[in-house]
């Protein structure tokens, strides 16, 4: 048939590419797939025994599929040259300098893609954003394709697919997804492009669940789905910190407003934060857009989301410190999980960084144990400005004062000992299985815990002899200051 796709090259190797364009490969064996990306590590990574993420279920996938139809390259002129359809999977971070700086998408590496793209085409493409990119920039990737290309007959069509995958889960959720979205432009060349993409994923998703829009809705729909996700968490976080002041029980709460099926019960659970290269990013984007058009007043709205968060980590530290004392000056605390939420070793945006950087800042000493988080991880975003952990100049005196308070440790039981206290900052499964009487034995008195996840059996750590403070929990009575 004339939708029939025979190769597509995605640019970018990363937590969206790689996992997304395992799974196209997995479900078409037809189609030959080749991922590419600019760190050769990154790559050779890809193509060997050790994955360059962790994700549950993704080796499999990639074992089953590379060698056959599935390919890791740094080659792009190659690839890129014989592809039908071209996927653009690039960072897209929130601009730290000019314009916007701290609110706008950085769109530097989206733009070197479509140039190279544009540089090697010689025949026509279909190139499909599937990073989060801000509404309509489709728009503006479609000149710099059309105006760098040197062939008057290679024509590029723009097409949006947003990727709804989550961390952790990445697998399940490209393989059964919720919907398939993409949007094209409203012309008999994009509706056809539309076409291609959608018979793509028909080869294993329902046709009812992939779902074809105009280019913006596509693009917008993606911010929105993060911003009202996000959204959720903030309401319950806020919520949580009236639970503490009240004596209600947050669980409790969200436990039964998610029974009313108007609400929903996912994405309802109360944390020391949302973390994650998504969330906020999304929301700081979907911002900027709002006031780049006039809109201030929705801007205001959103930007609460990203406030609440900010709050709410603030509020975990300020509860460790009154706490303790008032005074964590020279303690030695555990910190139990340092990834932005369970299943990944990714760390960006994760609110362990805020909560350790409070804690550190009071002098605290922090023993970090996360089962995926690699000790140079922590030591970079915990070290360094965000961001700018690689500027070539090394650490300041004040960085390098940081990083002698901060010890990475490979079990949990050795991160505990010594310690005043228990900082729960990921909900880690195996947090939940460990022998806390022993931890317990190996800790200074009085031995506190911080649940920031309300993941542990708080009774049962009571009756050992913790003094437990658990998010929008009643609080123990050692808790409340007189
Ligand atoms: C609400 C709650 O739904 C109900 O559970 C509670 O007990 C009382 O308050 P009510 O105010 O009667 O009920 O009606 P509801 O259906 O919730 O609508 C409230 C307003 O929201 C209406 O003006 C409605 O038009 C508006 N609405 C509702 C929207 O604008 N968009 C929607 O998608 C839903
Ligand atoms: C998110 C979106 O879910 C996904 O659709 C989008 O494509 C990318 O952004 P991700 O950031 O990978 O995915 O993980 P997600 O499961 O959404 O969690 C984000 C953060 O919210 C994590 O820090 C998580 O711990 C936190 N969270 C989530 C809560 O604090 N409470 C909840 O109830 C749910
Ligand atoms: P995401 O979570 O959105 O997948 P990542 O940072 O994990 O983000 O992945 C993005 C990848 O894109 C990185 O591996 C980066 O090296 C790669 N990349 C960025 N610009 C280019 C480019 N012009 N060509 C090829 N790869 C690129």
């Amino acid at each position: 048939s004339t939708n029939t796709v025979k190769k597509i090259a995605c640019i970018g190797a990363g937590y969206v590419g790689g996992p997304s364009m395992a799974v196209i490969a997995l479900q078409c064996p037809n189609i030959e797939v080749v991922v590419l990306d600019i760190n050769e590590e990154r790559i050779k990574a890809w193509n060997s025994d050790k994955l360059p993420i962790y994700e549950p279920g993704l080796e499999e996938v990639v074992f089953a599929a590379r060698g056959r139809n599935l390919f890791f390259s740094t080659d792009t002129t190659k690839h890129l040259g014989e592809a039908d359809v071209i996927f653009v999977s690039v960072n897209t971070p929130t601009k730290m300098s000019g314009i916007g700086a701290g609110r706008a998408a950085d769109l530097t590496y989206w733009e070197g893609a479509a140039r190279m793209i544009a540089a090697v085409s010689k025949s026509s493409k279909i190139v499909v954003e599937k990073s989060t990119v801000p509404v309509k920039t489709a728009e503006a990737i479609a000149k710099v394709l059309t105006r760098n290309c040197v062939d008057p007959n290679v024509k590029f069509e723009i097409l949006s697919n947003p990727e709804f995958l989550a961390e952790g889960t990445a697998i399940s959720d490209l393989t059964k997804p919720d919907r398939v979205l993409i949007g094209g432009q409203e012309t008999p060349t994009g509706r056809a492009a539309l076409e291609k993409l959608k018979w793509v994923y028909a080869h294993w998703v329902p046709d009812n669940r992939i779902l074809m829009t105009n280019l913006w809705s596509a693009e917008l729909a993606k911010l929105t789905a993060n911003a009202m996700l996000a959204q959720r968490i903030s309401s319950v976080n806020a919520i949580s910190a009236l639970c503490e002041a009240t004596g209600a029980d947050v669980s409790q709460v969200s436990y039964a407003i998610g029974m009313d099926s108007r609400i929903g019960p996912k994405f309802l659970q109360a944390s020391v934060g949302f973390g994650g290269s998504c969330f906020q990013k999304d929301i700081l984007n979907l911002c900027y857009v709002c006031e780049s058009v006039g809109l201030k007043e929705v801007s205001d709205y959103w930007y609460t989301v990203v406030a609440m968060n900010d709050y709410q980590k603030q509020r975990f530290v300020e509860r460790v410190i009154s706490g303790m004392f008032n005074t964590v000056a020279g303690k030695r605390i555990a910190i139990f999980g340092f990834a932005f939420k369970k299943d990944t070793g990714d760390t960006r945006e994760t609110p362990a960084i805020d909560v350790c950087r409070g804690l550190l800042a009071d002098g605290a000493k922090c023993a970090v144990y996360d089962p995926q988080v690699a000790p140079i991880q922590m030591f970079r975003d915990l070290s360094a400005p965000k961001y700018a952990w690689d500027r070539p100049h090394g650490w300041t005196k004040s960085e390098n004062h940081i990083m002698e308070s901060v010890q990475a440790v490979s079990d949990p039981y050795s991160c505990a000992a010594g310690s005043h206290a228990i900082c729960v900052l990921t909900e880690w499964d195996e947090f939940k299985g460990l022998d806390y009487a022993k931890m317990y034995d190996s800790m200074v008195k009085p031995a506190f815990v911080f649940d920031g996840r309300n993941i542990l059996d708080h009774d049962a750590l009571r009756k050992i002899g913790f003094v437990v403070y658990a998010l929008g929990k009643p609080l123990d009575p050692f808790l409340v200051r007189g």
